[in-house]
């Protein structure tokens, strides 16, 4: 007799996604370069950080916060027109000839988003892909026990330095999940990039990509949307300072700077900086920097695209059949293009 057949189902392992960290902190090479990267965007004339390093195991918690404001329409807007549209978006990917694709889903973090489309649109496969990387460890297992039969493959990686996945991801029917209007902390030309290589049969070879992206609207309303009345979002742009501190050595006294949030709207761009509140003199091995009271330190741009302005990137990046969905205000998009 099978003795393993007496065995109750609960003594079972429970299923597990894979996982591949190609991002670790720990790697000299990574360490190293995000050093170089960060003392050289302090040094600058016009000081930067790359809104990358928002994403410590605090700051990705801080934006989950963001997420549930008032003021953050961008989220529940974006789930909205998932909720009225999914049945749409699985035709379209029907009609597309793809019923069980490969998933890919950039930028998941806590993967809530696709744990939504992923009864409608049924992958055979799901790769979520986020830099922050033990976060996104905790939510592809809590997302594998929500879907046990499903095969998920973890992909820590900063992608906004080139998205190359690991041979592990199915190359059949991809199709690039980018929601929450992440593809807007591109500038213009950066997003047609990423576009174009996820579009390139010889590189990302997409099927499709599902985007949500944030529109163009009053002021008042972007404005609002990223300095919050509870002070959340400058937490978490200040936060930033904190991971710099970390990473580079760095001694910013958090208490010294100020947020801001800016409209620009000859750039189409909300602007994120950290203000010096008086003369300041930041230190890190081998580097220093003075800041004047008032001088600013640019953490993140946020493009907010038109219907028309996107669908006309989406062309010029390959993509040749585009669909889109939008709420009744029209706050937000959500795309469809098929390669
Ligand atoms: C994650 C880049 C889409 O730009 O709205 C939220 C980040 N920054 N509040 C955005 C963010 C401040 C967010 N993205």
């Amino acid at each position: 007799m099978n003795l393993a057949l007496k065995l109750p189902a609960l003594a079972l392992p429970p299923a597990s996604p894979q996982f591949i960290n190609r991002y670790s902190q720990s790697s000299q090479g990574q360490a190293q370069s995000a050093v170089r990267e960060l003392a050289e965007g302090l040094s600058a004339a016009a000081a930067s950080v790359s809104p990358k390093y928002f994403y410590n195991a605090l700051g990705s918690k801080l934006f989950e916060a963001i997420t549930r404001l008032d003021e953050y329409y961008p989220t529940r807007t974006e789930a909205g027109i998932f909720e009225a549209a999914h049945t749409q978006i699985a035709g379209a990917l029907a009609e597309a000839g793809i019923t069980h694709p490969c998933l890919i889903d950039l930028g998941a973090g806590n993967c809530a988003k696709a744990s939504r489309l992923i009864p409608h649109l049924q992958p055979r496969q799901y790769v979520p892909v986020d830099i922050s990387v033990d976060f996104l460890r905790d939510a592809a297992e809590q997302l594998q026990s929500s879907f046990p039969a499903l095969d998920i493959i973890g992909v820590g990686m900063d992608f906004s330095a080139g998205l190359v996945l690991p041979p592990e991801v199915q190359q059949r029917d991809r199709v690039f999940f980018y929601p929450g209007s992440s593809l807007g902390n591109f500038s213009t030309e950066q997003a047609l990039a990423f576009l174009q290589h996820i579009a390139d049969p010889a590189q990302g070879q997409a099927r499709g990509l599902l985007l949500g992206i944030d529109l163009v609207k009053d002021k008042a309303t972007l404005e609002a949307a990223y300095d919050d009345a509870l002070g959340v979002t400058a937490a978490f742009n200040k936060n930033l300072l904190r991971h710099v501190n970390t990473l580079l050595g760095a001694d910013f006294d958090v208490r010294q700077w100020r947020h801001l949030a800016l409209f620009n709207e000859a750039e189409s761009r909300i602007e994120m900086h950290l203000q010096a509140q008086r003369n300041l003199t930041v230190r890190w091995p081998g580097g220093e920097r003075v800041f004047r009271g008032g001088e600013r330190i640019h953490t993140e741009s946020s493009y907010k695209y038109t219907v028309a302005s996107m669908s006309a990137l989406l062309r010029r990046a390959g993509f040749t059949r585009i669909s889109y969905w939008t709420d009744p205000e029209d706050w937000f998009a959500v795309f469809w293009a098929s390669v």
